[in-house]
């Protein structure tokens, strides 16, 4: 299959809703990373977006809707969904909701009494989905266990040849995946990390609002309950090391030739005299979200380098997104400097 890459934008869309209506997958922008598009009530596309990922059956997709209007035939939509999604979308929050029965794919939640939905706020594919008739499956647009792709050219690595279509709209903003609500539990649950924070939800709901993902609420034997969670994810081929900015000056005595460091402008700055190739994570959280994984990326392709040592970031706000992709990313490794956990 020849994969098209669309970028004019007022061709694209309908061009794109048309594949989607053909059963095809395609490509699409959010505003945290690219998406693989499947119409959700056509069970053939679904399992063609399983196998271009390389994705587990147990893991389910995001419906991912244009409107709120798209979602009401296939979940019950409470009164705190409804307070959520005045607030948050479109925007950079999944809900869990329970699904009226019979109404959506058991290809779509893995077998399970519940959906992830979400409005993703890039204009493009909003308009995409509601031109298209129907919600589309949403997963990232990597390969299964591979760092998700904040450019279209990162969806061309992964994806060229197994899919229709790329609808191209420039890199995308967040650069890590979507907050995920369980709106099912019976105190509100983030499963995943991301730009939408526990305190932001909690405000909105005036109520509590549970951190499912901190080491205090998941033991080592426990399953996590976001199925794709418990998978080795977002990493490169190659041997990830994550380090405090304390550790700088230790970290930069002991790199060697195959070595590649991701840090902050402030930390690039003093590393001038050494050759080491370097990825720079820009001068505050926001951007070092935005640039986590194309670094990842950009490194796991030079064949020259074998070890990537990335810093962590403050653990408030997006950086307990960053530090989660982080940890997943170097499979839990540090570099063992004296400020090392
Ligand atoms: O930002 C995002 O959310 C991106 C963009 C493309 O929208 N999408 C994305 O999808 O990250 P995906 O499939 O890679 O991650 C969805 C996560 C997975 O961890 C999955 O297991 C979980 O949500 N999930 C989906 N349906 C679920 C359900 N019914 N119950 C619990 N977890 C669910
Ligand atoms: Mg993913």
């Amino acid at each position: 299959m020849k994969t098209k890459h669309l970028n004019n934008q007022k061709e694209t869309v309908a061009e794109a809703a048309k594949l989607l209506q053909a059963g095809e997958v395609v490509a699409f922008p959010t505003e945290t990373v690219y998406g693989l598009g499947a119409d959700a009530t056509n069970d053939l596309a679904v399992k063609k977006v399983f196998s271009a990922k390389g994705r587990p059956a147990d893991n389910p997709l995001i419906m991912t809707v244009g409107s709120v209007e798209q979602l009401r035939p296939f979940v019950t939509i409470s009164d705190a969904a409804k307070k959520l999604m005045t607030a948050f979308w479109p925007g950079s929050l999944t809900i869990i909701l329970p699904i009226k029965e019979g109404m959506v794919s058991m290809l779509v939640t893995g077998g399970l009494q519940t959906a992830a939905v979400r409005m993703p706020q890039n204009e493009l594919t909003r308009s995409l989905i509601r031109e298209a008739g129907f919600p589309i499956v949403g997963p990232s647009a990597n390969l299964s266990g591979k760092p998700s792709p904040t450019t279209a050219a990162h969806v061309a690595h992964d994806m060229d040849g197994k899919i229709a279509a790329i609808v191209d709209d420039g890199p995308t903003q967040v650069g890590v995946e979507s907050t995920v609500l369980d709106l099912t539990a019976a105190v509100p649950t983030i499963l995943r990390t991301g730009a939408v924070s526990q305190e932001d939800m909690a405000d909105v709901l005036g109520s509590e609002v549970i951190d499912g993902t901190s080491p205090k609420s998941l033991s080592a034997d426990q399953t996590p309950k976001a199925p794709g969670m418990k998978y080795r994810h977002y990493a490169p081929d190659k041997d990830v090391f994550v380090f405090d900015p304390l550790d700088w000056s230790d970290l930069k005595e002991h790199l060697q030739t195959g070595d590649a460091v991701m840090a902050d402008e402030a930390l690039l700055k003093q590393f001038s005299e050494k050759k080491q190739p370097s990825w720079s994570l820009g001068n505050n959280l926001d951007q070092a979200s935005e640039n986590l994984f194309a670094g990842l990326r950009y490194f796991d392709d030079q064949e020259n380098i074998e070890r990537i040592y990335v810093q962590a970031m403050p653990n408030i706000g997006l950086g307990k997104a960053y530090n989660n992709r982080l940890a997943k990313a170097s499979g839990g490794r540090l570099f063992e400097g004296p400020h090392a956990e």
